[in-house]
């Protein structure tokens, strides 16, 4: 196991950011880790990268304990943490290099890799600017780029991809699944249930500090992401519309102000098709209609939903 932690705990004063994480994440696996804004993505990783104490609990990286010897942890890992962190003084080129002396890579190997890591991270028409005068996305690349200097047995990303335009971010995802290919063992966070999806071999999904459910994402999404919300909005408002559609079973259906119909289901297609020939039917004008996977952000209510009912 690359991370074991039990019972890990991190409150700021009343706030518990952290509440009670046990995590067994086996080597040479990306292992993604989702959740919503402020449910304690960050602070976990400040925890398992030693840069914050816990408040309680225990944490093995690497088959070392953590909390006494984080020094030999920080010198088998690697860290991108959230905040931007450059010199903008030096060029793309200089921060790799400097980097690369920090971590004592011998001069040859710096050399190199920088040309590999200036490649593939398409920092080529950038490598002689100063970081100052970079895009946030082009920033962050870097940022990124430059962790790849030196080895390391334990890779973590917090939400590298922000700011990155949709070809870098695919470039990046790729790049990382070939580096978990040979052998590095990644933890990375994100909000974005699709990139967890490319990339990642088992995902947990982390509410207000809490793990709520740990799995594949084949196997996550089936049980959560197959949902979709149709909105369809009416020309005019028709007093009887629950009545019309009561038939229709197997989904939830919500009606705003008479005019609105939004419908959420796993099988939204189906339920679609029948509430649509019952319009037609009865001769209501459609003035707007749209389908769009149902959010993370919803998925995680309902999950915490559920969740509640459970403990009820
Ligand atoms: N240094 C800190 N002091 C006080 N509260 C903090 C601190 N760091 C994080 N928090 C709080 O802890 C919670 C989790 O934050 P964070 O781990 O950054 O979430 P995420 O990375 O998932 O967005 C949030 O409510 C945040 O405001
Ligand atoms: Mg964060």
């Amino acid at each position: 196991m690359s991370i074991i932690t039990r019972s890990l705990f991190k409150s700021y004063g009343n706030l518990v950011a952290v509440n009670g994480i046990d995590l067994d994440i086996r080597g040479g696996k990306v292992f993604g880790f989702l959740g919503p804004n402020g449910a304690g993505k960050s602070t976990t990783i400040k925890l398992l990268t030693t840069l914050i104490p816990p408040t309680s609990g225990t944490i093995q990286i690497l088959g070392l304990d953590a909390i006494k010897n984080p020094l030999d942890v920080r010198k088998r890992i690697g860290v991108v943490l959230q905040q931007p962190s450059y010199e903008p003084n030096l060029s793309v080129e200089k921060s790799l290099e400097k980097y690369g002396m920090m971590w004592d890579v011998d001069r040859k190997t710096r050399k190199d890799r920088t040309d590999e890591l200036i490649d593939v991270f398409e920092l080529q028409e950038i490598r002689k600017k100063k970081n100052e005068d970079l895009s946030i996305g082009q920033r962050r690349r870097v940022q990124v780029a430059r962790e790849f200097i030196h080895d390391m047995d334990l890779l973590f990303l917090d939400e590298p991809t922000v700011g990155l335009d949709p070809g870098a971010r695919r470039n990046l995802l790729d790049f990382l699944k070939n580096k978990a290919r040979d052998g590095l063992t990644i933890f990375y966070t994100t909000h974005v249930l699709t990139e967890a999806e490319y990339l990642c071999d088992e995902i947990a999904v982390i509410n207000k500090g809490k793990i709520l459910a740990v799995d594949s994402p084949e196997h996550l999404k089936s049980t959560f992401g197959q949902e979709k919300t149709i909105k369809i909005h009416l020309l005019d408002r028709i007093e009887k519309l629950p009545n019309l559609l009561s038939s229709i079973a197997g989904c939830k259906i919500d009606f705003n102000a008479g005019t609105d119909i939004i419908i959420q289901s796993s099988k939204a297609e189906i339920i679609l098709s029948q509430v649509l020939s019952i319009l037609i039917e009865n001769n209501i004008p459609i003035e707007d209609l749209s389908a769009m996977p149902t959010t993370l952000e919803e998925i995680f209510l309902k999950m915490v939903k559920e969740k509640n009912a459970s403990n009820n």
